[in-house]
């Protein structure tokens, strides 16, 4: 099996994206980070996170890598617009990091753990990046934790529909449970836990980029084509997510969870 990105890089998955800001979306992470740390960032996507992270170790600098250029476009753009200098944005794969061994005070990655097939692999690299002593903060939604209201056979069919998209693409829609225990696995120290709710409101960007992407997994999955879905059920799903968005008693809140790791320090 491929991995492949689920969101895709649409205009409507990247705005969603970029409403983050290091204050809402790391906060977990940024008592660990001092001024002139050195930071990478994973999977920075559209980089609205990553130029907090910037100015929480500034002077010291933060890099932002992500497969796709043009979210790192986007990100570079942001960041000469806000005159933020102490960041830059290298296209690269979390699996395969172009820095040497020992090259940062702290890793952080966002949003990114979800859709790797590999995680293991992933924090083993990035376990090799980090100097001694250094912090990883990681956080990633788990789908065990999604409130939902008022719920309808059709909504919950289009969540399902979506959840098993992001198997099929090698993802793991519950890893935020497992965030703890892969740290261990990859050999990280002084692990620490926590988790935090997310609610979406207005509610029509997130159902709005879940129709898009229902309805473009009939191209990109081939999924009439396999049989996984119809066309009528993808307008069925898609007009129950477009109703709920509009329903007044609407609620919508997804648990995030997150871990921090140490690499260990050998002493004599
Ligand atoms: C959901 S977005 C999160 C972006 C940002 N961290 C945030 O939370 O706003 C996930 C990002 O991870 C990137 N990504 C996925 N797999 C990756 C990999 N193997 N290596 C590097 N980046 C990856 C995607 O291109 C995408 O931009």
């Amino acid at each position: 099996m491929l991995e492949n990105y689920t969101p895709g890089y649409s205009t409507n998955a990247t705005q969603f994206m970029a409403h983050r800001t290091a204050k809402s979306h790391a906060a977990f992470f940024m008592p660990y980070l001092n001024p002139e740390m050195k930071l990478l960032d994973c999977g920075c996507g559209p980089g609205t996170i990553t130029l907090g992270l910037a100015q929480a170790v500034f002077p010291g600098t933060v890099t932002g890598i992500d497969l796709e250029n043009s979210q790192l476009d986007i990100a570079r753009e942001s960041a000469s617009k806000q005159s933020v200098g102490n960041v830059d944005f290298i296209q690269a794969s979390v699996y395969h990091l172009p820095f040497p061994d020992s090259s940062f005070d702290a890793v952080f990655a966002h949003a990114v753990f979800e859709h790797l097939q590999k995680p293991l692999q992933a924090l083993q690299e990035i376990l090799r990046v980090l100097k001694p002593g250094g912090k990883v903060g990681v956080r990633s939604p788990d789908w065990g934790g999604f409130l939902i209201a008022p719920s309808t056979p059709e909504l919950d069919l289009a969540m399902s529909y979506y959840k098993f998209l992001q198997q099929h693409n090698g993802g793991n829609v519950n890893v935020g449970r497992e965030l703890g225990a892969l740290l261990r696995q990859a050999g990280f120290t002084q692990i620490k836990t926590s988790a935090s709710y997310e609610s979406y409101e207005p509610l029509s960007l997130a159902t709005e980029y879940l129709a898009l992407r229902i309805q473009a997994s009939e191209q990109v999955e081939r999924a009439v084509e396999r049989g996984w879905t119809d066309v009528q059920a993808i307008a069925t799903m898609n007009q129950a997510l477009q109703e709920w968005s509009l329903h007044p008693d609407r609620f919508f809140a997804q648990a995030w969870c997150e871990a921090i790791g140490h690499r260990f320090v050998v002493a004599l």
